[in-house]
């Protein structure tokens, strides 16, 4: 599958595509054509037909380098051939059992061994899952009603996780965030539930946890928030944020379901501060539905069938499903300290190149992002605070032009200009991408 050389080609935007029709018939029976939000673009979005390696096909047979890997879960990239053969043979053995299998224990060994925060682990169908399993083992192992999180940060769909992820912005009182409705119809008892912080701001979060201490089950925090620009959380923040916590009884959840894929033992690893629990996902499951939340045996405990109803019940038909688990233990055995360490060089090499894209073409801009994963950021403004993240008009027309330039080019990327890259990717793919970026700098002036 050779890459596309079809400049500014982008043919599922002209009337009468295969990608226009599918999307036509889908209005009829999806809403708004649509069945995940995250992947409606205006005026509707390439249909996928399928994926090799680093590259997806769209409906229209238009080859593109893919950046988004199925927003960083597919880190192998597509029809992975360990992964496939791994999941070709337990296709034959049976795809769900009501039994557990080896599969299940072999992944949590593997996971335990690498992530600090980690003695032992329960397997979900996604990150929302798992986001909302930790809040509930934290809720039962502290008897405390209430969590907090911080303001702008995406977590999944769980109510309580989902309050203000749009970020309070103008709602604002005395500068600090307030807890927002993400969703029409949520209830005022959930909002009422959840404290919200202000990220990376140690005096203020450190004031609003102090205040509320008595009721706060878990803040909960992803150390590298992709909402947020991908940023991480500065470690002097990180570190005080872990000593308040564990001072008022307070249980630390980090989201890494993306942060998982910035390095072997996760971003709290590389920021050198462990959580009390840890919620993954994406790269976990090679590919497939996955979740998973772990941390110390004494707080997993919660969820221990072996004397008695658990505190925590925790059903799920699919949960450990073999078919997951095979293909998240092949695709996480492949992924050794060595190839962490060739995807940061690339990923390092792929920033450096955009920020001299941009300061060739006199564009105000910054890169941000650990290993594999980075965001481009279409403004000079510094990246330290929360507030920053939120885009102005302008700005937001010109980030939609270089994102459409750039598919044009044969280049996917998110809507945001967040992206990652997989292994299958080397020094060319990178290049591709940079050169990519410089022209469509460019036909975005036109
Ligand atoms: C940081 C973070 N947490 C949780 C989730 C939810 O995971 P899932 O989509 O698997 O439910 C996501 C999904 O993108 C995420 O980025």
């Amino acid at each position: 599958m050779d890459r596309a050389s079809q400049r500014g080609a982008n043919a599922y935007r002209t009337p009468g595509s295969a990608s226009a029709e599918l999307f036509a018939r889908a209005r009829r029976v999806l809403p708004g054509g649509n069945t995940r939000t995250t992947v409606f673009a205006p005026p509707y979005p390439p249909y996928a037909a399928r994926g090799r390696g680093a590259v997806i096909v769209d409906a229209e047979g238009e080859a593109r380098l893919d950046f988004v890997n199925n927003y960083t879960a597919l880190i192998h990239g597509h029809a992975d051939p360990d992964i496939n053969a791994a999941v070709t043979r337990q296709l034959a053995d049976g795809v769900a059992f009501a039994m557990p299998t080896e599969h299940e224990v072999a992944l949590a060994e593997l996971l335990t061994e690498r992530v600090p925060g980690l003695e032992q682990v329960r397997f979900t169908n996604s990150g929302t899952e798992a986001v909302m399993m930790a809040i509930k083992a934290a809720r039962a192992y502290t008897g405390r009603p209430r969590i907090a999180k911080f303001d702008g940060c995406y977590h999944g769909s769980y109510d309580f996780a989902e309050v203000s992820t749009r970020a309070s912005g103008a709602a604002a009182e005395d500068g600090m965030p307030r807890a927002i409705p993400y969703t029409a119809g949520t209830p005022q008892a959930v909002l009422d539930a959840v404290l919200v912080l202000p990220f990376n701001d140690i005096e203020g979060t450190e004031r609003l946890i102090e205040r509320h201490r008595a009721e706060l089950a878990a803040v909960l925090i992803d150390p590298m928030p992709r909402s947020l620009g991908l940023y991480p959380a500065a470690p002097a923040f990180l570190r005080r944020l872990r000593e308040i916590t564990r001072a008022f009884g307070i249980l630390l959840i980090f989201d890494e379901v993306i942060s998982l894929r910035a390095d072997y033992g996760g971003m709290q690893a590389v920021l050198g501060v462990t959580p009390d629990l840890t919620a993954m996902g994406k790269i976990i499951g090679g590919g497939f539905p996955v979740g998973a939340l772990g941390g110390s045996a004494e707080i997993m405990q919660v969820f221990d069938p072996t004397a008695g109803a658990p505190q925590v019940p925790h059903g799920g038909t699919f949960n450990a499903n073999p078919i997951t688990l095979v293909a998240g233990l092949t695709a996480m055995r492949k992924l050794t300290r060595e190839e962490f360490a060739r995807l940061d060089g690339l990923g390092r090499q792929l920033r450096a190149g955009v920020e001299e894209a941009l300061r060739e073409a006199g564009v105000p801009g910054q890169t941000t992002g650990h290993g594999s994963l980075f965001h481009i950021h279409l403004h000079p403004r510094p990246l330290a605070d929360y507030r920053n993240s939120l885009l102005s008009e302008e700005e937001r027309d010109q980030v939609d032009r270089v994102y459409q330039a750039l598919l044009g080019r044969g280049v996917v990327i998110t809507p945001t200009l967040f992206g990652c890259l997989s292994t299958p990717m080397g020094v060319p793919e990178v290049e591709a991408f940079i050169d990519a970026f410089s022209a469509a700098l460019q036909d975005a002036r036109r």
